[in-house]
C-alpha cells in the first residue's frame, strides 16, 4: 500500500517536472487548470435554433454586396461577390418576435461552377446567461442544398472551445427585397 503511494507520488512529481521543464525550454509555454479559467470537467451538448431575416432594399438593408461577381459570372454563380451582413436573431420565424442576439459576418462566392458561399460569421448573444457570449461559424455554404452545415469553429465566454456545427434552412427568399433563414446550432460546450 504504502509503496503504491509512492509510486504515485513519484508519477506526479515527475508530470510536474515534466511541466516545468517544457515550460524553461520554451519559455511560453505551461499547463493550466480548468478551474483558473472557469471551465467545468464535463462538456455540454446544446441545440440552438433562431431565425434572421435580412433586408435587401436599399434603404434599410441588412445584407449588402460590397464588391461585385467578376463579370463573366454575373448572373451564374456570383463568382467573385463579397458581401457583409448584420441582422437580428429572432426566437420565431416571425421576424417581431423576441430577439435573441445578431448575427454579423461575410460572405463570399467562391465557386466558378456553382453558387457556394464561403460563409464567415459570428453569433453574438444577447440575452440571459448568454449575453456578451459568441459562436464563429466558418464554412462552406452550399446554395444548391436545402439543408446546408457549416462547421462551428469555436466561440467566446460560454462557448470558449466550443466546437460543433450548424444547419441552415432557407424559409423565405426574394433577392429583391428579403429573407427568412433558419439556423440549428448543434454545440458541444463547457
Ligand atoms: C425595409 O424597407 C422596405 C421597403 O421600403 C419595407 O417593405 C420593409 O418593411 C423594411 N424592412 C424593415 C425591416 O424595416
Ligand atoms: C451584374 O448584373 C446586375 C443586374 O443585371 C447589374 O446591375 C450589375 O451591374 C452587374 N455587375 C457586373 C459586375 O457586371
Ligand atoms: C447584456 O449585457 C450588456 C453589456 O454588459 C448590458 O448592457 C445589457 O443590458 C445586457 N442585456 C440583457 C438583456 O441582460
Amino acid at each position: 500500500m504504502a509503496n503504491h503511494f509512492l509510486i504515485l507520488a513519484l508519477l506526479v512529481s515527475c508530470h510536474a517536472l515534466a511541466s516545468t521543464n517544457a515550460e524553461e525550454e520554451t519559455g511560453f509555454v505551461g499547463p493550466v487548470d480548468r478551474k483558473t479559467l472557469g471551465l467545468q470537467r464535463k462538456h455540454k451538448l446544446s441545440h440552438f435554433r433562431f431565425y434572421f431575416h435580412e433586408s435587401f432594399t436599399p434603404n434599410n438593408a441588412t445584407t449588402v454586396t460590397v464588391v461585385q461577381p467578376l463579370p463573366k459570372y454575373n448572373g451564374t454563380t456570383s463568382f467573385g461577390s463579397l458581401g457583409v451582413t448584420d441582422n437580428a436573431l429572432t426566437v420565431r420565424q416571425d421576424r417581431n418576435s423576441k430577439v435573441v442576439g445578431r448575427i454579423e459576418g461575410f460572405v463570399a462566392a467562391t465557386s466558378q461552377s456553382e453558387f457556394n458561399l464561403l460563409a464567415v460569421l459570428n453569433f453574438a448573444f444577447t440575452q440571459g446567461k448568454y449575453n456578451g457570449s459568441s459562436i464563429a461559424v466558418l464554412g462552406r455554404n452550399r446554395l444548391s442544398l436545402k439543408v446546408r452545415e457549416l462547421p462551428i469553429i469555436g466561440g467566446t465566454g460560454l462557448f470558449r472551445f466550443a466546437t460543433g456545427y450548424a444547419e441552415t434552412n432557407t424559409i423565405f427568399l426574394d433577392p429583391k427585397t428579403r429573407s427568412t433563414i433558419e439556423y440549428n446550432i448543434y454545440v458541444s460546450h463547457y
